[in-house]
C-alpha cells in the first residue's frame, strides 16, 4: 500500500472525525483535574491515553503489570502537566487485584470521573490449536476483570456523574481468523456492556458508557503479533487514544476508529460473502 493512499485514508478519517465532533463538542477544560483510572497503561494505547489525559491536566492513576515501566510513564505524565499521577502494579488475570486497583484509585484521588478499561492479556495471533485452557484464562483479564471493575466503580461514578470507557475491537463485532480467543473475549465485552448500558439508562443512572471499537492500531504488541500475516496499514495509537478520551468526555455511546470500521460493521450483515472474502484476503496464509 502506497504512502499516498495511506495519507489519503488518514486525511479522510481526520475530516470525518472533525465533522463528527461538530456534534457534541469536546471541551478540553472539562478534563482539567478530572479523576481518571486507565488500565493497561504501560504501553500502547493505554500509555498514549495517559499522556493525553496528562496534557489536559487530569489526575491519573495508571495500572499494568510492570512496575518499572509504570513508574516511567507516571513521571512523564507529571512532566506533561498531570495534576496528579500515581501507579499501582496489578495482574488483571487475578481474581482479587482488579478490585484492589479500583479501591486504590478511589482512595488516592478521592473519587473517580473516568474508568477507562483498556488492558488485554497476552495471546497468540495464530489459528486456534484447541487450547481451551488458554481461552478460559484469557477471559479473566479481557472480560471478567472488566465487569468486576466496572461494578466496583459504579457507586463512585454515580456520585461524580462519571463515565465508563470500554476499549473494544472490531473483532468484537465481526470475527477474524487467527484470533479466536481474543475475538471471543471482545464479543463478550460488547454483549455484556451493551446490556449494562440498557440497564443503566432504564435506572436513569448518572453514568455514561462508551464502547470503543478499534481497528488495526500501530502499537508495538499488535505490529509484532501480526508481522508477516497482515500487511494492511495500522493507524496511530496516539490518535486512537485521543478519540477514545473525547468519546468518553462527550459521553458518546460508541466510537469507531479508524472511521471505516463503522462501515465494515454496517456492511457485514448486508453482504456476508463480500465481507468474508475481504477478511480472508486481508491475511497472508500459505499452508
Ligand atoms: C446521581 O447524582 C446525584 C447527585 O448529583 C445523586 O443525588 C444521585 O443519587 C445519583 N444517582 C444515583 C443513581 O446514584
Amino acid at each position: 500500500m502506497g504512502a499516498f493512499l495511506k495519507i489519503l485514508i488518514l486525511s479522510i478519517s481526520v475530516a470525518y472525525i472533525a465533522v463528527k465532533w461538530t456534534g457534541p463538542s469536546f471541551d478540553p477544560a472539562s478534563l482539567k483535574g478530572a479523576k481518571v483510572l486507565v488500565t493497561g497503561a504501560s504501553s500502547g494505547i493505554g500509555e498514549q491515553m495517559a499522556y493525553h489525559y496528562a496534557r489536559f491536566g487530569a489526575q491519573i492513576v495508571i495500572t499494568a503489570r510492570r512496575e518499572k515501566v509504570l513508574q516511567q510513564v507516571t513521571e512523564k505524565c507529571l512532566s506533561l502537566g498531570a495534576q496528579k499521577a500515581l501507579f499501582i502494579p496489578a495482574d488483571m488475570s487475578s481474581e482479587s487485584e482488579p478490585d484492589k486497583v479500583i479501591d486504590f484509585a478511589v482512595k488516592k484521588l478521592g473519587g473517580l470521573d473516568y474508568l477507562v478499561l483498556n488492558h488485554i492479556g497476552v495471546t497468540r495471533f495464530a489459528m486456534w490449536n484447541g487450547d481451551v485452557d488458554h481461552v478460559r484464562w484469557l477471559m479473566k483479564p479481557n472480560f471478567f476483570s472488566y465487569i468486576q471493575m466496572a461494578w466496583r466503580a459504579l457507586p463512585t461514578l454515580e456520585q461524580s456523574k462519571g463515565s465508563l470507557v470500554i476499549v473494544s475491537s472490531i473483532a468484537g463485532k465481526m470475527s477474524n481468523p487467527f484470533a479466536a480467543p481474543y475475538t471471543a473475549t471482545k464479543a463478550a465485552l460488547n454483549g455484556f456492556f451493551g446490556s449494562l448500558t440498557h440497564e443503566l439508562a432504564m435506572k436513569k443512572s448518572n453514568v455514561s458508557v462508551s464502547l470503543c471499537t478499534l481497528g488495526f492500531i500501530d502499537t508495538e504488541s499488535a505490529l509484532n503479533a501480526v508481522k508477516g500475516i497482515i500487511t494492511a496499514p495500522a493507524y496511530p495509537a496516539s490518535e486512537a487514544s485521543l478519540n477514545i478520551i473525547i468519546t468518553g468526555a462527550t459521553r458518546q455511546p460508541e466510537l469507531f476508529y479508524p472511521w471505516f470500521t463503522y462501515f465494515m460493521n454496517l456492511i457485514k450483515d448486508w453482504s456476508p460473502s463480500l465481507t468474508n472474502h475481504l477478511i480472508r484476503n486481508s491475511v497472508n496464509y500459505n499452508p
